[in-house]
Parts: C-alpha cells; structure tokens; sequence
C-alpha cells in the first residue's frame, strides 16, 4: 500500500469549511451554549463533554439514533462514552427500573438486587467478592485504599498516558504533554490539573504500557514501597492500545512476586470487550477489578471486586468502603436487567462480528486511499488511528498520532449524522442496536473524509 502524502494546507481549508458546516447546523446548540455557559463552566456538566465551538446538546436518544437540539438526526457511536451498549432507552432495562421507581428508589439498605448483581459479576469476572460504588472514579479510589491498606505502602504505580477518574491518586501523568515526560525508565510524576498536592502526585509513579521489563526494574529498585498497580488491562484513552502478547501475564507475575496488588481498571473494557472483560478476554486474573460505564446500563453506578483476602479487610473495617448512593436500588435494577437480560453471554460475539464488519470496512478505505491509519478494535470498541505504524504505549500516541487528521475525522463524522466523542483519544462503542445501515453511515462518512482528505 502506497501512502498519501498529507497536504497540510489542504486538511487546514478543510477544517475550517467543516466547523463553518458544524456551525450552521448547530444553531439551536449555539444558543443553548450561550445561556448554559451562564451557570456551568463552559457549558457543560463535566470536561469532557465540551468541544469548540460549542457541544452538540442533546434532546433525546433511542436504540442506536440521538437527536440534538436543532433536530439532527446521529447514529451514536459515541454512545455515552463506552457506556450505552444496550442502546438507548433499551425497553428492558426502562421497564425494570420503572417498576423499582413504583417500589421505592432508595434505602441505603441492602436490596435482593444487590445480591444478583454481585453474583453475576462473580461468575462473569472470576472474582469472589463486590462492592458497589457511584462512578468509575469511585470505584478506582477504593482500589487505592484497598491495595494500600492491604499492604501498608503509600506508593502507586499506574501506566503512563492513563486515565483512571478525577481522584488525586490517579490524577498523575494522565496525559502530560511530551516536553514534561521526563526518561522513560524514570518518567517524571505529573499532575493532572491544578489542585493536586505535591506530596499525593509524588506518590504516585507511572511506567510505560506494554513493557514488562521497564515495570520489573522499577519493582526490582522501590518494588517494597508499592502498594498496587493500576492499569487498563487495554489501554483506552489513547484510542486503544491492546496489550503485547504475553505482557499481561509477566505483570501478574511481576506484582505477586513485590506483594504489589494487581488492579485492572476495567470501566471501559469490562462488559463491552466479553461478559468477563478484559480479565476473562486476556485470561489473567489481578487483586481488584474497577468496573462502572456499560456495567449498570445507562445508570451512575460502578462496583469494585476483590479477593477474600482484600474482602476480609473491608468486613472487618481496616479498610472503610463507603457510599450513601452504593447499591441503590434503581442503579442495581438496571445492572441486574442489563447484564442477566440484555448483555448476555451471546451477545458479545455478535457485538464483535459486527464490530468487525466496520473496522473491515474503515480498513479498506485507509488501503484503496493510500490513508496513514490503521484500525484497532475488541469487543464493541473500535477505532480508526491516525498513526502510520502501530501504538504501544502512550509516548508513541505523543509522537504518531497526527491529531489534525483526528480532529478532522471527528468533523466530518458529526458533519455526516455521526455523533462521536469529541477530542482525538476516544474510540467508538457499539451497541446491540447498531444495524448494517447504522454501520454504513459510519463507513459513507469515513470514505468521504478518506477522498477529501487524499484528493482522491
Ligand atoms: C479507564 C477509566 N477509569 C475510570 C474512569 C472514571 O470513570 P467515571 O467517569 O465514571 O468517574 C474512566 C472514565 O472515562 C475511565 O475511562
């Protein structure tokens, strides 16, 4: 395959004819913006949900299909980052929250649905023992406590280039920029944001995914000050990056070996790459598991699992696990009606099939036009890549990555009734709603990028 040569002049005029189209078409979000941007900062109810000029604000959703304000019409594959799996307002999962809405939404008392949830997580990802929290960040936070408290060290150590939730702990060389990475055998610990304390960031280290070696001399120097490992078992905040063959089992055997507690952070893959996630997919088994987005099918909730040795120490109280909101009954109806009923064991299988068929159809564009790209995909997450060589580890994002073709691509998907998450590091979720016409708008709008952005 030959590979175009970028005209960079070209994509910046493209660029600006495209946010020209996404603003008219957005009229009605425009003006949404404008009165939002009176009582939240930037409009928005978190971060990530902006974008310039301004978000698409969002009047409802169903199946596969969201409508926004000015009454576009969008196949979603951005799908409430990764978390709409089930599609939107999927009838199985309303009908069994309404009917725990008619029989009260909240005790902060253990329910029957708790029990369910708990067990089915059991059986799905191999781990004895759950908790229930409120969101990813919770559920890494409790991680935290867990794997410190189990071992009485302070240190963390997490992947470099990750995101594990808006906690301290994690909030430490998210996405540095390259100039602050520091050597990659001893890459500087830099906070994410302001209001982290010096001395909470310091605590926490970050190595290079995918390189069992870099973690093993990291462990062989300070492994007797770490408490746990945190890491997405795929990374998918960079796009995705799968781990190296054979990676994932040198990291389990590397943490036992330190008394290092394993935490896979699986609110992204778990549930949406097989009914067991990543642990089940890569077949390692870590301490803890962090779980939330497509787990509780569309509401706030998240869980941690842990072995009875880490459970022990909850129940007896070293190590508090608390929350008002934990195992409500609404969010635990909607886990038990989306993972016994909807995301069912065979549903993972069609979900990659069909996956598959659009990362088989993006592939053929990148090649028939010459696109330095590749695609990348498990489970119901996939995504185009704009590197021409293939990712490892977060310094290659830096570094391969052209974000202007990111950037682009995100234009051109909205611009063509594909909603996609913004920012150039997100991937596509696909749901049981996705038919072959949902993927063929995903296909029509890449192909159309494809031959703008090559001439041809
Ligand atoms: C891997 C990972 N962990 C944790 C979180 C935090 O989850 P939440 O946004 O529910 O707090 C996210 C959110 O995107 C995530 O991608």
């Amino acid at each position: 395959m030959t590979v175009a040569t970028i005209d960079r002049k070209r994509i910046a005029e493209l660029t600006e004819a495209e946010q020209e189209r996404y603003r008219n078409r957005t009229g009605a979000s425009a003006r949404t913006y404008e009165r939002a941007v009176k009582s939240m900062p930037n409009g928005v109810p978190s971060s990530f949900q902006s974008n310039e000029p301004w978000p698409v604000y969002v009047d409802r959703g169903e199946g596969s299909r969201v409508w926004d304000v000015d009454g576009n019409e969008y196949v979603d594959f951005h799908n409430g980052f990764g978390v709409m799996c089930i599609g939107h307002a999927n009838p199985t999962v309303g009908k069994a929250v309404k009917a725990q809405v008619d029989r009260g939404t909240h005790f902060a008392a253990p329910t029957d649905g708790s029990i369910v949830v708990a067990e089915e997580l059991q059986r799905r990802f191999g781990l004895p023992q759950w908790r229930f929290t409120n969101s990813g960040t919770e559920s890494t936070m409790d991680a935290v406590h867990l794997a410190r408290g189990a071992t009485g060290r302070d240190t963390m150590l997490k992947i470099e280039g990750s995101y594990h939730g808006h906690h301290d702990a994690v909030m430490v060389s998210v996405y540095p920029p390259l100039e602050a990475l520091g050597d990659r055998d001893d890459p500087v610990s830099v906070p994410y944001g302001a209001g982290m304390p010096r001395a909470i960031t310091d605590l926490t280290r970050s190595v290079p995914f995918n390189d069992a070696d870099a973690l093993a001399a990291v462990l062989d120097k300070i492994g007797d000050q770490v408490a746990g490992l945190i890491m997405e078992p795929a990374m998918m905040n960079i796009n995705i990056v799968p781990p190296r063959e054979g990676y994932l089992q040198q990291v389990r055997e590397l943490t036992a070996e330190h008394g290092v507690k394993l935490i896979f952070d699986e609110v992204k893959t778990g549930c949406t790459i097989a009914a067991g996630g990543a642990t089940e997919r890569f077949g390692v088994t870590p301490d803890i598991i962090t779980l939330a987005k497509a787990s509780c099918g569309g509401y706030p909730g998240g869980s941690v699992g842990m072995t009875e040795e880490l459970a022990a120490l909850v129940a007896d109280g070293t190590v508090n696990q608390y929350g008002t909101f934990n195992g409500n009954p609404l969010v635990m109806a909607a886990a038990e009606a989306t993972l016994t009923q909807v995301l069912t064991d065979d549903v993972y299988a069609h979900l990659e099939q069909t996956n598959r068929r659009l990362l088989d159809s993006c592939q053929e564009i990148i090649d028939s036009h010459g696109l330095p790209a590749y695609t990348e995909g498990l489970g119901a997450k996939g995504c185009v890549i704009f590197a021409s060589e293939r990712m490892y580890e977060y310094r290659d994002y830096l570094t391969k990555v052209d974000d202007e073709l990111s950037t682009l691509a995100w234009l051109y998907h909205m611009n063509h009734g594909v909603f996609m998450t913004p920012g150039v590091e997100e991937e596509w979720t696909l749901s049981i709603a996705h038919d072959e016409d949902d993927l063929q708008t995903y296909v029509e709008a890449f192909e159309a990028f494809a031959r703008d952005v090559t001439g041809g």
